[in-house]
Parts: C-alpha cells; sequence; structure tokens
C-alpha cells in the first residue's frame, strides 16, 4: 500500500526534525525535498546551470555534507524561483511519494503540487522569532559564526522569495491540517502529528 504524509512550511519551522521522528514512528520512508533545491543550488554555486543541474542532479552532490549553510539555502530557493527547475525535480518526488509502505516528504509545495492527492497534509508554522532562535542554535552548535539578528534576517527574505514566486509559492492546502509549534516542545509536535496521521489510517482499514 501507499500512504503519503506531505508536510510543508516555511524555513527552520520544524518540519524537518517532526518528518523525521513521524517516519521513524510509523516505519515510513523520509524525503527531506529541500535538499534536492539545496543540492541544485550548490552546484549552481560551483558553476552550473540551474536547469541542467536540476535535469542531472547527481546522487554525490545530494550526499555532500556543506549543503545545510545559510549560503546554500539562499542559492536553493533562488534556483527553486526557476520552473523547469522545479519540473525536473516533480518526478522523482511524486514516485517517492507512492513507494509501497509509507512516504513523509517535507517542503514547501508536497500538499499543493507535488502530492494533492496525499493521504495526510501538515502545514508546520512558528513565529519567525522561534524559528529564528532555533536555526540560530543549529547553526552556532555547527560552529557557524552569525548572530540571532542575520539569521532572522535571511529567514524572512528566503520566506518572502518563496511565498512570492509564481511557481508552486510556499502556501497551505486548503485541506491541510495546521501545527504551530511556537509554543510546542519537539515531542508535543510529534504526539500531535502522530494523531492526525493516526486518525486517517484507521479511516482506510
Ligand atoms: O527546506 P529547506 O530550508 O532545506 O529548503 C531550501 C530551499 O529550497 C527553500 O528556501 C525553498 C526551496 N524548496 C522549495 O522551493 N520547495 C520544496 N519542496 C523544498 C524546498
Amino acid at each position: 500500500m501507499s500512504f503519503t504524509v506531505a508536510i510543508d512550511g516555511p524555513a527552520a519551522s520544524g518540519k524537518g526534525t517532526l518528518s523525521k521522528a513521524v517516519a521513524a514512528h510509523f516505519g515510513f520512508a523520509h524525503l527531506d525535498t529541500g535538499l534536492l533545491y539545496r543540492a541544485v543550488g550548490r552546484e549552481v554555486l560551483d558553476g552550473a546551470e540551474p536547469v541542467e543541474a536540476a535535469r542531472e542532479l547527481r546522487k554525490e552532490t545530494l550526499e555532500r555534507d556543506d549543503l545545510r549553510t545559510a549560503e546554500v539555502a539562499e542559492a536553493a530557493s533562488k534556483v527553486a524561483a526557476i520552473a523547469q527547475v522545479r519540473e525536473a525535480l516533480v518526478d522523482f518526488q511524486r514516485a517517492f511519494a507512492r513507494r509501497s509502505g509509507g512516504a513523509v516528504l517535507d517542503g514547501r509545495d508536497i500538499g499543493t503540487v507535488i502530492c494533492p492527492e496525499a493521504e495526510v497534509k501538515l502545514f508546520v508554522t512558528a513565529s519567525d522569532e522561534v524559528r529564528a532562535e532555533r536555526r540560530f542554535l543549529e547553526l552556532e552548535a555547527k560552529g557557524f559564526q552569525t548572530t540571532r539578528a542575520e539569521v532572522l534576517a535571511d529567514l524572512r527574505e528566503r520566506d518572502a522569495r518563496d511565498s512570492a514566486r509564481a511557481t508552486a509559492p510556499l502556501k497551505p492546502a486548503e485541506d491541510a491540517v495546521k501545527l504551530d509549534t511556537t509554543e510546542m516542545s519537539i515531542d508535543q509536535a510529534v504526539t500531535r502529528a502522530v494523531a492526525v496521521i493516526e486518525e486517517r489510517l484507521g479511516g482506510r482499514e
């Protein structure tokens, strides 16, 4: 059986952590679709042409350990606004979503464009300040020199670009369940998401 959980939301909303935990809980496969755009962004920073980089995305690039930097995030957000880049990545994401055994995909347009038929759609948010604080602590732990103000400004700029683009902008699907994690611990958010998924799984039996 295939069962798709689409988890969308802005940068540093907690959707990545939540997706991993939910996938582990149900034994579903997980795809962080932001990594696809980050890999294309990385190749463009290294001189590649964006559409070509997306069409010929290489496994080695996806496995690079320098995709989580602020520089790559910005490059990813820029290439993600190009319609042909997005188009080149659609089939891979849809095939992943429909694999048997269940799949969790997190990104910006999973519930709206990639998997409009997903069995469960969640839209994860948190206040700008809380998201910036979480990302700041993550970057600091990795040894990056930055400030809270800089991280907040970067997040806002990226969200504005991701939400304003013409193709597959960041927005909740009409039937998405909204999860505001501003005042939630990771465990609370996971418990809530698991409950939503269990309800849908139960309805299919
Ligand atoms: O989730 P992330 O921060 O790793 O994503 C990096 C960028 O990639 C994000 O700013 C916009 C783009 N992206 C997208 O346009 N669509 C997706 N499904 C996932 C990411």
